[in-house]
């Protein structure tokens, strides 16, 4: 008989606390507390507050996925935990928790990359998954192709020279006057645009994967402010089409020339943008047109979550990767770390 481990991940890099059970693949439970509200208030996340907020979630929402898995703690085969990048004090609240459950249940600690989370997301969505592949990351912080050559593996084919998708998306809500986290109130305001505005090209260079959002972000500053001291109309809702379509074809067009170029047959997704719905049409249709097989993780699974950090927990696990109780949170963890485990 095949014995699935049993792991339980926790994530708290920023102002979702997360708690999920994975037997093998399996999801067991999956459950979440955002303090994304009291944060809007501020227009951005104030980390004192998100520290706090976790702290007061942690216990609670490890007990819920706990329940809701049908799982006893002492059944843990191990404790997988987000250890960088983040927020260093929010950060802190989970890898202590996370520690403490180790320690007391006397199960291995894994502490996992974030960013290696939001990559390991696509192993819920198929469970047959297996590299190479190549993914489309783009989160709040990253925004990159990834070829994944092997479980442990990872090569970065290139990305954003500047912000971050997530973060261009964020910049630009504002200036529109939408509320914090911009993104998914940028999409919705989209649906009811046009993309008529003229936005300058992304690609910097000649082919490569590189791409900048710094030329996007100031087109569309100065179309509004040019607008608005004019006294002019204008359309918010075309300009965040405009914007959107902008930045999202660049993504799509970039992860399928890596995975064509890598030879690799199988493409996925992972990171906050990647639950923006005219991203997961867009994706879909180019790679059915490459006939390349899409692994899409379901929109939960993109933004931040545990169930993420319990699959990449699997992985390592498999790997007999377990980290130190000494293990330290780490607030920025470059691209180019992506291979180290701790
Ligand atoms: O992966 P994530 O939840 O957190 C980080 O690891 O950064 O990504 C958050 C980012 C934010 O910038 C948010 O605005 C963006 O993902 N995002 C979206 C959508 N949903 C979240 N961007 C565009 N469209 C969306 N529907
Ligand atoms: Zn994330």
């Amino acid at each position: 008989m095949n014995y699935a481990p049993l792991i339980l991940g926790i994530e708290s890099s920023c102002d979702e606390t997360a708690a999920a059970v994975i037997r093998g693949r399996e999801l067991l439970s999956d459950e979440i507390a955002s303090s994304a509200a009291t944060q809007a208030k501020f227009g951005g996340v104030v980390p004192e507050l998100a520290s706090r907020a976790h702290a007061e979630a942690v216990d609670e929402v490890v007990s819920r996925a706990l329940a809701a898995a049908g799982v006893k703690k002492e059944q843990l085969s191990a404790v997988a935990v987000t250890y960088g990048a983040g927020l260093l004090g929010a950060l802190l609240v989970g890898l202590s928790f996370a520690k403490g459950f180790a320690y007391g249940l006397n199960i291995p600690l894994i502490g996992v990359n974030h960013i290696r989370g939001h990559l390991a997301a696509a192993y819920l969505e198929d469970e047959t998954l297996k590299p190479p592949f190549v993914t489309l990351l783009a989160s709040g912080g990253h925004t990159a192709v990834i070829h994944t050559k092997s479980a442990l593996e990872f090569e970065v084919l290139g990305g954003t020279l500047d912000d971050a998708a997530g973060e261009a998306f964020d910049k630009v809500a504002r200036v529109l006057g939408l509320p914090y986290p911009g993104g998914p109130h940028l999409e919705r305001l989209a649906r009811e645009g046009n993309p008529v505005v003229p936005m300058p090209k992304m690609l910097k260079g000649q082919g490569g994967y590189d791409f900048s959002y710094s030329g996007l972000k100031t087109a569309v500053i100065n179309y509004v402010h040019t607008k608005e001291q004019r006294g002019e109309e204008y359309s918010k809702a075309d300009v965040a089409c405009s914007f959107q379509h902008a930045a999202l074809d660049i993504l799509v067009q970039k992860t399928v020339e890596g995975a064509k170029e890598r030879g690799v047959d199988t493409v996925t997704a992972g990171g906050g943008v990647i639950a923006n719905g005219f991203l997961r049409e867009s994706l879909q249709l180019a790679c059915a047109k490459a006939g390349l097989k899409l692994v899409l993780p379901e929109k939960k699974h993109c933004t931040d979550n545990a169930a993420m950090i319990a699959a990449e927990g699997l992985v390592q696990y498999e790997a007999g990767n377990f980290s130190p109780l000494s293990l330290n949170a780490k607030a920025s963890i470059p691209l180019s770390a992506l291979h180290e485990n701790k």
